[in-house]
């Protein structure tokens, strides 16, 4: 019999998983006109927008206008990648995915991962395991008197470390090598021995946004000099940086509850208290620093978030610099500054929960915060720094997305001041350089790249990545690279002909160059056979892109330009490129 190729299977999961029923699964549909309609489950609503047509297979929000078909809504409800919502949907419907021949590198990788997970989830059971266990008491202690429920703990699957070689030992058994052990970062190995490196450490697992155990960060249960927390290294399942603890809970809140706002804190004991004191739509970002990759997860669940960093750390550089990426990307930007140096879970556990959500409702909105942590660097009694001050809050203030806003802010900074409106109307006007555009491109999210250079150059990475067999070409093409990022990408190919560059590869680079993740993608829209047929007309298009784009650049040039022979330069030039091509 004929093998399936990928696309068949795909088709034959699509006809088998009826949209319908699949979105029914997720938010109640009623029938009306010939379709379904259900409150949309991507934005908040009240009267239904969202609407599933059974006919064509396909859902559309007439409220936040997504739409797609069965695949895309499990993408979009369950905040996934392609592939993984194929896997979710095979299971949904009993349709198993079939092993397909390994095309690539990169597939080999999928199933390595794949093991690792399950260890993960493996040793989480075992340290949950070992809390319940006699020698898990002093742990049971901890929890207690630091107010943590049975059911809490339950929910978040605390466990406990005994020592260094219970947990090798167990995963052994399970049938799992060092080699696993140490590459998914709960073992580490010395003087010939593998031990856990949590070894009598409470154990809080940090579980990602398709519910699988990634990394554990563990606390010690004393207040000695040894690290308060240690976490999971980086390894090929996680990376701190751009993860945040929690989203697996949140994530479960949202299927039932709308979610209009998260809140940001430091520290997965400020997650687990405030979870428990009914406060569910909290992540922690591991600590004060923040990057891109955390704030677009938040951004994944709400337009708003609350930032409820410890009250020790506020107005500090890496706080400040968290506030401007969440704002960078998108975000609507609350500050929560909780009094006297508590920290989320000292305050809610000290305080209550109400006394928690009224300093959610005194949070200040982003600017605003940021011109009263200024305000406290100067003396308002002494008139240089009244000025000083103005001078550095205009700063801030004109960074605002459109001019009602700056006007807004203009009595804010005068009161700050002491000064009067007309003076810090003055300074901003003297701030020449107003650039409303600089201020609005900070404001909102990058659209997603597209067109045909994208859709050519990275398939064409994606070729000389290995992702396409026996491709032989050596070419340089990095003066068709027009993004940043595809340069970055083809100078590492460069600079690794020798050594051959793999999926895999690409893969890994996924975390620091966002456009590695669209390059894997295009892989999947080509099959094998007519890959390198493909490949080469990715390669002609790009070229065709490249001379287009510099008789732009010859033609502006020709315009601007003042000398006579300059001109001429220009036009041979142009010609020249015309006959090459
Ligand atoms: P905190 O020290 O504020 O944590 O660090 P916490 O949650 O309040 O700790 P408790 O209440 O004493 O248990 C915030 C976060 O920074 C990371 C952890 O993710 C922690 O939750 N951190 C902190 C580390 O990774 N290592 C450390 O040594 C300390
Ligand atoms: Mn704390």
């Amino acid at each position: 019999m004929k093998e399936q190729t990928f696309s068949e299977w795909l088709d034959a999961l699509k006809s088998k998983a009826n949209i319908v029923d699949v979105v029914a699964g997720y938010v109640p549909l009623t029938s009306k006109g010939g379709r379904y309609w259900a409150c949309c489950p991507f934005h908040h609503e009240k009267t239904p927008s969202f609407s599933v047509d059974e006919q064509r297979q396909a859902f559309y929000c007439f409220g936040c206008h997504v739409g797609g078909d069965v695949i895309k809504f499990v993408m979009d409800i369950e905040n996934t990648d392609f592939m993984s919502a194929c896997k979710l949907l095979s299971q949904k419907v009993g349709l198993p995915m079939p092993e397909f021949k390994s095309r690539s590198k990169g597939e080999n990788l999928g199933k390595k991962k794949e093991r690792l997970y399950e260890m993960m989830k493996q040793a989480g059971r075992f340290y949950y395991k070992c809390l319940e266990g006699e020698g898990g008491k002093a742990a049971k202690e901890y929890l207690a008197k630091r107010g943590i429920s049975k059911d809490t703990a339950v929910t978040f699957g605390i466990g406990y470390s005994p020592d260094y070689n219970a947990l090798p030992a167990h995963l052994k058994q399970l049938g799992y090598n060092e080699v696993e052990m140490i590459e998914a970062g709960v073992c580490a190995q010395k003087d010939g021995r593998v031990y856990d490196v949590m070894a009598g450490r409470l154990i809080v697992p940090i579980i990602d946004g398709m519910h699988r155990v990634i990394a554990f960060g563990g606390r010690v249960l004393t207040s000695e000099k040894q690290m308060k927390y240690r976490n999971t290294n980086d390894t090929i399942l996680f990376n701190k940086k751009c993860e945040v603890f929690g989203q697996d809970t949140l994530k479960k809140y949202k299927m039932k509850n709308p979610v209009t706002s998260v809140i940001m804190v430091e520290g997965y004991m400020d997650v687990i208290s405030l979870y428990q004191a009914g406060v569910r739509n909290v992540v922690a970002s591991m600590g004060t620093a923040l990057n891109v990759k955390q704030a677009e997860i938040v951004k994944k669940y709400s337009d708003t978030v609350y930032v409820c960093y410890d009250g020790d750390t506020a107005g500090q550089a890496a706080t400040l610099r968290s506030l401007d990426i969440f704002y960078g990307a998108g975000l609507n930007v609350k500050v929560v500054s909780l009094p006297d140096n508590l920290d989320p879970d000292e305050y809610v556990n000290q305080r209550g929960v109400e006394s928690f959500a009224a300093q959610l409702a005194k949070a200040l909105p982003l600017f605003e915060y940021k011109l009263r942590t200024l305000a406290k660097g100067y003396d308002m009694k002494v008139a240089e720094e009244q000025g000083k001050f103005v001078v550095e809050a205009v700063k801030i203030v004109k960074e605002l997305p459109t001019p009602a806003q700056v006007d807004a802010y203009i009595p804010i900074v005068a009161k700050l001041s002491g000064l009067g409106t007309d003076t810090v109307r003055r300074q901003l006007m003297q701030e020449s350089e107003f650039s409303e555009d600089g201020a609005k491109l900070l404001t909102q999210p990058q659209k997603r790249k597209d067109g045909k250079y994208y859709k050519a150059m990275r398939f064409v990475l994606y070729a000389l990545y290995g992702g396409v067999e026996d491709l032989s070409f050596d070419k340089d093409i990095s003066l068709y690279c027009e993004d940043e990022d595809h340069k970055k990408l083809y100078d590492d190919y460069r600079k690794n002909a020798d050594s051959e560059l793999s999926v895999d590869d690409l893969m890994a680079l996924e975390k620091e160059i966002p456009e590695a993740a669209e390059v894997l993608a295009a892989g999947r829209i080509v099959n094998e056979k007519v890959a390198k047929a493909y490949f080469y007309d990715c390669v002609k298009a790009l070229e065709n892109e490249f001379v287009k784009r510099q008789r732009k650049s010859l033609l502006k040039a020709y315009g601007e330009s003042g000398s006579e022979e300059e001109k001429t330069q220009i036009l041979a030039q142009m010609s020249n490129n015309q006959k090459k091509k």
